[in-house]
């Protein structure tokens, strides 16, 4: 099987190298791809992996690269080119595409959207304003009193969403977004679940949780993600059953019945709330850095379950299986990550960290005469596995721990109240 996987973070090169693992998977492109992936060392004899580079706003240009790859599969990582379209002409062209269209897209597009959807389907979420004018911004927030969640309709890298107890900084926030969500606040342990789906079957993953704050003890401004860990040995037994059934599936049907089917990755960002499950988001792409925890334990081969996905036929597709062990993954950011990162320094260490049973995968990286330096907000997610979470944290700490990048922070308490048994639900 060749693949095309379109992206250049750290999501797109833990997706990469895990196809890579499939023994059906025999050429993989990324484009553009990142210097990490352009060193992943093939998996199996006779196998390739290549970056290209490739504009990925020209989607004329991505469906002639994936014709003349003679791709099987084409995987859209990211979300801005997912809600920009790039699906749609893949597949007019007959290419097997994983990642919903336009259309469906609009799940992670608009919160307004978003919201339609789960009430038309019933799916449980928290209570929402949709505001256009800052009176009515003002009227929402007082209606709900603090703490204050307010969030930009529209794409916005993990940073649109402002919560708060400040009233004037909520109300600054709607003031710089053209329509926001003004939404009850949602207290309780957060969850990502991800689904495999092709607009009919929902293959829902283990759960994971991320780190969406920038500091220890979950403090400071919400970024794209800080870290992640799976399994999650505090969660409900039926927890993955509930949330297929109240939330996945209803989603996907809702999608399909209104002629927009969603195939691809649906990413249920949940709160576990006193009163029930609420949905916080959906996405409709592989989460980050979450997938780089999943991967590594995920048993079922990457290309034979999505292209399966691809192409409508997950009916037939066996459950998934994941190795019964631990990961946890600790985003490396660049000095003044969210709101400035600086770009241009130097990274080390990387080789020393990747002992066994890690991976240290490039998000914003670049190559400057051939040293390794800093390209973006995110720069490293190290991910280890271990047979615990204590161990994976052990080994993930240690990898971190031989990365030198001027001025980098990360966060010390990944998984750590998970690890101690301090998460109840
Ligand atoms: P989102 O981009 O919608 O996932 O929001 C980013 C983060 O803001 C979430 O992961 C939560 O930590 C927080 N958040 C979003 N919505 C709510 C809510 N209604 N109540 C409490 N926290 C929220
Ligand atoms: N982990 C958060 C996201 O992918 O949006």
């Amino acid at each position: 099987m060749k693949v095309l996987v379109i992206g250049s973070g750290g999501r797109e090169h833990a997706l990469v190298w895990a196809l890579a693992q499939d023994p059906e998977v025999e050429q993989v492109v990324a484009a553009p791809g990142n210097p990490g992936i352009a060193v992943l060392r093939p998996a199996h004899d006779g196998q390739t992996i290549v970056c290209r580079p490739v504009d990925v706003a020209d989607h004329q240009a991505v469906v002639v690269l994936a014709t003349e790859f003679g791709a099987d599969l084409v995987v859209v990582g990211p979300e801005t080119p997912l809600v920009a379209g790039l699906a749609d002409p893949l597949r007019d062209a007959g290419i097997a595409v994983f990642g919903p269209s336009a259309a469906a897209a609009q799940i992670e597009g608009s919160k307004a959207f978003a919201k339609d959807v789960m009430a038309a389907a019933s799916v449980p979420t928290g209570r929402a304003y949709v505001c256009t004018t800052p009176e009515e911004a003002a009227e929402a927030i007082d209606a709900f009193g603090p703490p204050y969640v307010v969030k930009d309709d529209g794409l916005a890298a993990g940073k649109g969403v402002v919560v708060t107890s400040d009233r004037d900084e909520a109300l600054a926030h709607a003031a710089g977004c053209e329509q926001v969500l003004i939404e009850e606040y949602l207290d309780g342990p957060e969850v990502s679940l991800f689904a495999i789906t092709d607009g009919t079957t929902v293959l829902p993953m283990q759960p994971a949780q991320d780190f969406k704050r920038l500091a220890d003890n979950d403090e400071g401004p919400n970024t794209g993600g800080m870290g992640a860990y799976t399994p999650l040995p505090w969660a409900p037994e039926n927890l993955v059953e509930e949330i297929t059934d109240k939330v996945l599936q209803p989603t996907v049907d809702e999608l399909r019945h209104r002629g927009t089917p969603f195939s691809g990755l649906l990413y249920a960002g949940l709160a576990l709330t006193s009163r029930g499950v609420r949905v916080i988001e959906f996405n409709c792409r592989f989460g980050d850095p979450e997938t780089q925890a999943l991967l590594p334990l995920l048993k079922t081969p990457l290309g034979g379950l999505l292209l399966a996905a691809a192409n409508g036929k997950l009916a037939d597709h066996e459950p998934l299986t994941w190795k019964n062990a631990a990961a946890v993954t600790v985003v490396v950011a660049a000095k003044k990550y969210p709101a400035n990162p600086r770009k241009g320094d130097v990274i080390t260490g990387v080789e020393q960290a990747e002992v066994d049973g890690v991976h240290v995968f490039h998000a914003g990286t670049a190559l400057d005469d051939d040293e390794l330096v800093t390209s973006g907000g995110r720069v490293l997610a190290v991910s280890a596995t271990g047979k615990d979470l204590d161990e994976a944290r052990q080994r993930a700490y240690a990898a971190v721990g031989q990365i030198r990048i001027k001025g980098s922070q990360h966060r010390t308490d990944i998984a750590l109240k998970a690890a101690r048994g301090e998460i109840t639900v």
